[in-house]
């Protein structure tokens, strides 16, 4: 018996430029020598904004995209040297919905498995309909399906040769609440029978309520790579927003230690005039800001507090990287 693989996917220094020399574009770095490792059994979360590189990776894992330097294997299997393995090992769910609208999900499923060379016998068309919740659709044209259900037909569609991999490329984006919690669901139970995932996101919420590991990319270099917990804990920063009475005509020196900003009530979401306190969660100086505003002699009438959000990691880490 052969022994399983340490890591699902293992990239080093890949890259990407598409144009370039043969078209009339500029070229554009897409990858910048990315180096990746999913272990086996994650369900491994690829965590950027729009244009950070993930569509581009995914897509070389997927043999859609060629890579212009560096190296990939998937599964153990050298991409340039076990092609025809490395394919084997990988089911992906594009960004983009991908069947013939006029054949049943049965028909989609037994062409997809036809395609891989699966044998009729080793089909597992129903059984893979029921796992997604399509057994009803079988016999449904595709284009009747909802657009969850098309969504959730394309995950069935990637499974067909039963990969130990499954890549989802932002699952759940326009997809709505209900449907994101039950395609979540199927991408849990997935991963509890053993399957490799990653999947793309740029909901930093996604990320941390279904993925172990989380790589964060951006701007074709992976700015952070770890497991859950160890990068929760360096999104550090948080943010207080106090209410207040009557706009203050000078802010003590106690207070401007916090360097807070302050919106007059014209401005503000509130009608109020707002200070807000930037500061790490770490340190939690919410007790000293209150005391001072307290000591400034400003009336509270509402305190809010915010979470960063990925605008503000991509900041932090982006700095961080750069100095
Ligand atoms: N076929 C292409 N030709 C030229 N540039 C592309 C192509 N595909 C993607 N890009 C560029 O590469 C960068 C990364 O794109 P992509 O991988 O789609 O990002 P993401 O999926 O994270 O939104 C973007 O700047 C995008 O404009
Ligand atoms: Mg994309």
């Amino acid at each position: 018996m052969t022994s399983l693989p340490d890591l699902a996917i293992n990239a080093q220094a890949l890259t990407k430029v598409y144009g370039g020399s043969q078209s009339d574009q500029a070229p554009k770095l897409a990858l910048d020598a990315v180096d990746l490792q999913v272990p086996r059994g994650s369900l491994f979360g690829l965590l950027g904004p729009n244009g950070a590189g993930k569509s581009t990776l995914i897509n070389i894992m997927a043999d859609l995209v060629n890579k212009t330097s560096g190296s990939l294997s998937i599964w153990d299997y050298d991409i340039d040297k076990r092609p025809r393995q490395s394919r084997a090992s990988i089911g992906v769910v594009p960004q983009e919905l991908t069947f013939d609208p006029y054949f049943s999900p049965r028909q989609v499923l037994e062409l997809q498995a036809g395609m891989y060379g699966v044998p009729p016998k080793e089909r597992r068309t129903m059984e893979l309909l029921e796992t997604v919740g399509l057994f009803d659709k079988a016999d449904a044209y595709a284009r009747s399906l909802s657009g969850g259900m098309k969504r959730r037909l394309m995950v069935a569609k990637a499974m067909v040769h039963t990969p130990p991999i499954l890549i989802l490329d932002e699952p759940t984006a326009g997809v709505d609440v209900e449907l994101r919690r039950m395609l979540w669901d199927h991408v849990l139970e997935l991963n509890e029978l053993g399957v490799t995932i990653v999947l793309t996101t740029h909901y930093l919420e996604e990320a941390e309520e279904l993925c172990d590991r989380i790589a964060i990319i951006n701007r074709g270099n992976i700015v952070a790579c770890e497991d859950k917990p160890q990068l929760l804990n360096r999104i550090d920063s948080k943010k207080i927003v106090i209410s207040l009475k009557q706009v203050p005509e000078k802010l003590p020196q106690q207070l401007l230690d916090f360097s807070p900003e302050l919106t007059d009530a014209k401005t503000s979401s509130s009608g109020l005039a707002q200070l807000a306190f930037s500061y790490r969660r770490s340190e939690s100086p919410i007790s000293a800001i209150l005391a001072a505003v307290a000591a400034a002699g400003l009336e509270i009438r509402d305190i809010s507090t915010e979470e960063s959000d990925l605008e503000d990691i991509f900041l932090q880490l982006t700095s961080s990287k750069s100095t």
